[in-house]
């Protein structure tokens, strides 16, 4: 899109180069100030961010992160706006994935567990940025299927299991659980980096040198995917980022499960494919 500016997300295991774990949040943000400073007019009109990276590897910032995303948006007169696509509704542990940092965006996307299956998606905003022209002119905000009945009967339903179920306490709790059970697997594997999570969004760095974080050959990659579906276990394993995201009424004893078959596959891995 013309007018849009990319700039690194802070990931602690893939810092920029120059970076560090411990401070790549502050280098992201400087990158950032002098991309927008040097390379547009000034007048941003928002900051779009996950608050947690989901699709390029379930990433987790540092705490200070966010709330220094929230400041340079402040800078530029610009809203912020959380893509809680992935981490909403309890995915990370807590209700929204920013309410792990504390800031407040001024605009959420939401979808995915929204709908519970049910193809859905949603903006939420205060009443002031939605009475904004043109998004607050009739018709201004209106789609073909905006606001259908049965979508939001869906919406409706998902969100009250989540809420009768206590699943957000549910991801929180078995996401600790989890991550306890196979934080060790850096120790123990030889092509393992990092392993990480919040609440039920985890992963696991799949890498053919520790020190270099090269990731694992897609041709490995691909093995130990096929590996876990011969046990019958469907994951994301085909890329080095192995991304785990179980479904929010996972409950200890699956997970045990899962974490013997990991150990099985992880031991063929090192025994046939490294
Ligand atoms: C973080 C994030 N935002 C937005 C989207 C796009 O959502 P949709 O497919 O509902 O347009 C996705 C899809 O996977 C996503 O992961």
């Amino acid at each position: 899109m013309p007018g849009n500016h990319i700039v690194p997300y802070a990931n602690p295991y893939h810092p920029p180069k120059g970076a560090t774990a411990e401070n790549c949040a502050e280098i992201c943000i400087e990158i950032a100030r002098e991309q927008l400073r040097s390379n547009s007019s000034g007048g941003i009109a928002a900051f779009l961010i996950e608050p947690c990276q989901g699709t390029a590897g379930n990433v987790i910032p540092p705490d200070n992160f966010l709330p220094m995303v929230c400041d340079l948006a402040k800078e530029f007169d610009a809203l912020v706006i959380a893509d809680e696509m992935i981490t909403g509704f309890g995915r990370t542990g807590r209700y929204w994935g920013c309410d792990h940092s504390g800031i407040i965006p001024d605009i959420l996307t939401v979808g995915k567990q929204f709908g519970g299956g049910f193809p859905l998606s949603g903006v939420i905003s205060t009443e002031k940025i939605t009475s904004t022209k043109p998004w607050g002119n009739p018709s201004g905000s209106s789609s073909s299927y905006g606001g259908n009945p049965l979508a939001a009967a869906a919406a409706h339903a998902s969100l009250s299991i989540i809420e009768q179920e206590d699943l957000v306490k549910n991801s929180r709790e078995t996401g600790q659980y989890f991550l306890e059970k196979i934080s060790h697997f850096k120790e123990k594997y030889s092509f393992i980096g990092d392993v990480r999570g919040r609440g039920l969004l985890l992963a696991i760095e799949m890498v053919a040198d520790k020190e270099t974080r090269e990731p694992l050959s897609l041709d490995i990659t691909n093995r130990i995917f096929n590996e876990f579906l011969q046990k019958g276990l469907l994951t994301m394993a085909y890329t080095a980022r192995f991304r785990i995201q179980p479904a929010m009424t996972i409950d200890r004893g699956t997970i045990d499960n899962i974490v013997t078959i990991m150990e099985d596959v992880f031991q063929i891995t090192e025994e046939k494919y490294l």
